[in-house]
């Protein structure tokens, strides 16, 4: 049987460059997951319906599920692992506003979707410092949460969007 191929891809995720071997098919959240143990953006639906698996790259939220880690070469991955290491002063436990937040104003529950949130979350605040409700809800509206109901995802992002008020560095 043949060995499948593998190919050398380059990936810098949460700051760090990660040099590996992989199979060109594989998604860039397998290798998260599977390859670098970063485990936080979950696998929902694998066909990009639910948001679980949303990482920032270049700022903007992706898919991991839908996204070749090839495709990702060149870029700057964030996944929730890294998140709280932006906020300036931080210490290695402490949580960055925006999980905060979620964390005081429950909107976390079972906290399957709450990493995809939360990094749909700080696209948005990162465009938008003080959105609307109609513009938090668009933001999130890729985000499938089965217990929430939403409204203290919004509340939570609201109230995150008052603890950054120009708090944040450009990072
Ligand atoms: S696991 Fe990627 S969108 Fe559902
Ligand atoms: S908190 Fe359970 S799916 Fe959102």
């Amino acid at each position: 049987m043949d060995r499948p191929v593998k190919c050398a891809i380059a990936l810098t995720v949460n700051g760090t460059l990660h040099e590996l071997l992989s199979e060109p098919r594989r998604t860039l959240l397998e290798v998260l997951r599977e390859d670098l143990g970063l485990t936080g953006a979950k696998e929902g639906c694998g066909v990009g319906g639910c948001g679980t698996c949303t990482v920032l790259l270049d700022g903007k939220p992706v898919r991991a599920c839908l996204t070749l880690a090839a495709e990702a070469q060149g870029g700057e991955i964030l996944t929730i692992e890294g998140l709280a290491d932006l906020w300036p002063g931080n210490a290695p436990e402490d949580l960055h506003p925006i999980q905060e937040a979620f964390v005081e104003g429950h909107g976390i529950q079972c906290g399957f979707c709450t990493p995809g949130m939360i990094l749909s979350a700080k696209a948005l605040l990162d465009e938008t410092p003080d959105p609307t409700e109609v513009q938090i809800r668009e933001a999130i509206s890729g985000q499938v949460c089965r217990c929430t109901g939403y409204a203290k995802i919004v509340d939570s992002i609201q109230d995150a969007a008052r603890r950054l008020g120009g708090g944040e560095t450009g990072r």
